[in-house]
């Protein structure tokens, strides 16, 4: 079995423990590891390197292609491990620990680390641990359930460790395309002119004499959960699709939509999941990840194609789709997330890009990542990339957070990751707001009348009615701009006194 997997018979040799594999990471390295939104991450390597980690002084430099499965991220910041941590992450402790300052996070768009590290900026990549299904007869690496950085990660680093993992099924290989754009000045387009179209190898071809190490595990990515569509969730897709079905019949898309692109979490999935119940057929997806909203939309007869850069699936979801993933290689195509969030291929596809927001502020400007402004939740992501050159760019959030101590539409974001001129349309449970065309005074009316919770409807108005007194392009009063979210930090809420009067009353 480990043999049909290691195809390069010269290579077999290189198998070894996880220790001893873990053992050519040294104090102070820069790593790449493989593994997106938890999907294809090394299983062992890390593991080990942990467990070394707690004995000795042990810091590494973290390159990932997003989040990693398996509690990784918690372990390895519970053991102080990491010095700088990059892309992106989603794990409590991880965040804990970012936001006391003990790590370096450099939170990133998605489809642009790999090129600083390319062009240098991040310094040397001493080692790559990639999960792999298989390794060719040519020494090239068939990556899992996850391209992400894996590819560039294998080309930069100085020495690769690969882990075989039999749990993941060898069907999984003819599922990737492995496309590395030249370095600049050498750089050519990328002829991808479908979601569907095939511009690469289906393996990572690199010099075999660099895969230092081979380990064979034997672990199942680490499931997601998702919470299940509640009423806002599916209040926030019915006005997305409603709208979408508008756009079809005023001509301005065409009838089976350009290609999706939805982001990770629950409102995100729900969005897609109602797309089961529309009239929509032949969808495409153009995204980072599919989650269970892609099967059920494929099992639907919805979907006709999928691309994206990692499948991360629910338990009962995961169990259903891997045994059959032979089934979907003409339907699937993983790439790697430079190309999956490639700003050129987004703006030629003319996607629908569909993120979540942390808040939003009346003309506009999102914010994805920062609690209050300071505290980091997970990252940027792709959807700056998406969201940057998408022809329609969509944020949708609950109108509430915190059982409605939390407003999520704010008089001014407390940090922008998107800006207005990035935003098309923001959508809650409340309503959408289509903002193209609308300048700043008219964004604030659209988002006030359609998005906000009717709880914060008057103290919004005073605060835009005393700002447009005030004059300016883009009406504020600085002075009080923030002030519902120190409200918050004093009061425990944004309302303002008299509404929590009644509130308690
Ligand atoms: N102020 C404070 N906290 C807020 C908030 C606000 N305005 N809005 C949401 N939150 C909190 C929620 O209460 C929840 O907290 P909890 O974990 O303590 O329960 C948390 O943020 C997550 O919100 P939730 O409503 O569960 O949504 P989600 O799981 O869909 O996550 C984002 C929302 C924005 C955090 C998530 O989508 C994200 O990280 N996005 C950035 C990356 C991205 O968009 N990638 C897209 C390409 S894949």
């Amino acid at each position: 079995m480990v043999r049909e997997r290691i195809r390069l018979s010269s290579l077999h040799d290189r198998i070894m423990s996880a220790d001893q594999a873990a053992s050519l990471i040294q104090d102070g390295m820069t790593v790449g590891m493989s593994g997106f939104t938890r999907a294809g991450d090394a299983k062992a390597v890390p593991l080990a390197l942990i467990a070394r980690g707690k004995a000795e002084p042990l810091h590494i430099n973290l390159l990932t292609g997003a989040s990693l499965g398996n509690d990784l991220d918690g372990m390895l910041a519970d053991a102080g491990m990491l010095k700088r941590r990059l892309p992106f992450q989603a794990d409590a402790r991880l965040r804990a620990a970012i936001n006391r300052g003990e790590v370096m996070f450099i939170d990133q768009h998605l489809s642009e680390m790999v090129e600083q590290l390319r062009s240098g900026a991040l310094g040397h990549l001493d080692c790559a641990v990639i999960e792999a299904t298989a390794i060719t007869e040519t020494g090239a690496i068939v990556p899992t359930t996850s391209v992400g950085n894996s590819a560039s990660f294998a080309i930069l680093a100085e020495r690769v460790i690969v882990e075989i993992n039999l749990a993941q099924p060898a069907e999984l290989e003819g599922l990737h395309d492995i496309y590395i754009p030249k370095r600049r000045p050498a750089r050519e387009p990328i002829e991808l002119t479908k979601a569907s179209d095939r511009v690469g190898t289906p393996a990572i071809q690199i010099d075999p004499a660099k895969i230092a190490a081979i380990v064979v595990t034997n672990q199942p990515d680490s499931a997601t959960t998702l919470q299940a569509p509640d009423a806002d969730t599916s209040a926030i897709s019915r006005h997305l699709i409603t709208f979408l079905e508008r756009e079809v019949l005023a001509g301005r898309l065409p009838r089976h939509l350009p290609p999706l692109q939805a982001g990770i979490g629950a409102i995100a999935n729900a969005v897609l999941s109602g797309l089961k119940d529309s009239p929509f057929t032949d969808l495409e997806l153009y995204s980072e990840v599919l989650q269970d909203s892609a099967f059920e939309l494929f099992e639907a007869g919805k979907l006709a194609f999928a691309s994206a850069s990692s499948i991360v699936l629910t338990a009962p979801m995961m169990a259903k789709v891997m045994p059959a993933i032979a089934n979907y290689r003409d339907r699937v195509i993983l790439r790697p997330q430079e190309v999956s969030n490639h700003p050129e291929v987004v703006r030629r596809l003319g996607l629908i890009a569909i993120n979540t927001a942390i808040e939003c502020d009346i003309y506009g400007n999102v914010n994805s990542t920062h609690v209050n402004g300071t505290h980091m939740m997970n990252g940027i992501g792709g959807s700056g990339d998406f969201a940057r050159n998408a022809q329609l760019s969509v944020f949708v959030t609950k109108s509430l957070a915190k059982d409605g101590r939390i407003s999520s539409i704010v008089p001014m974001v407390t940090h922008v990751d998107h800006t207005e001129h990035d935003v098309d349309v923001i959508v809650t449970e409340r309503g959408l707001a289509d903002l193209r065309g609308l300048a700043p005074r008219e964004r604030a009316r659209a988002i006030m009348e359609n998005c906000l919770h009717p709880s914060y409807r008057d103290q919004m108005a005073d605060y835009v009615r005393r700002a447009v007194a005030r004059g300016g392009q883009t009406p504020h009063i600085l002075e009080e701009a923030f002030s519902w979210h120190t409200r918050a930090r004093e009061t425990g809420s944004m309302l303002a006194a008299p509404a929590q009067e009644a509130l308690s009353a």
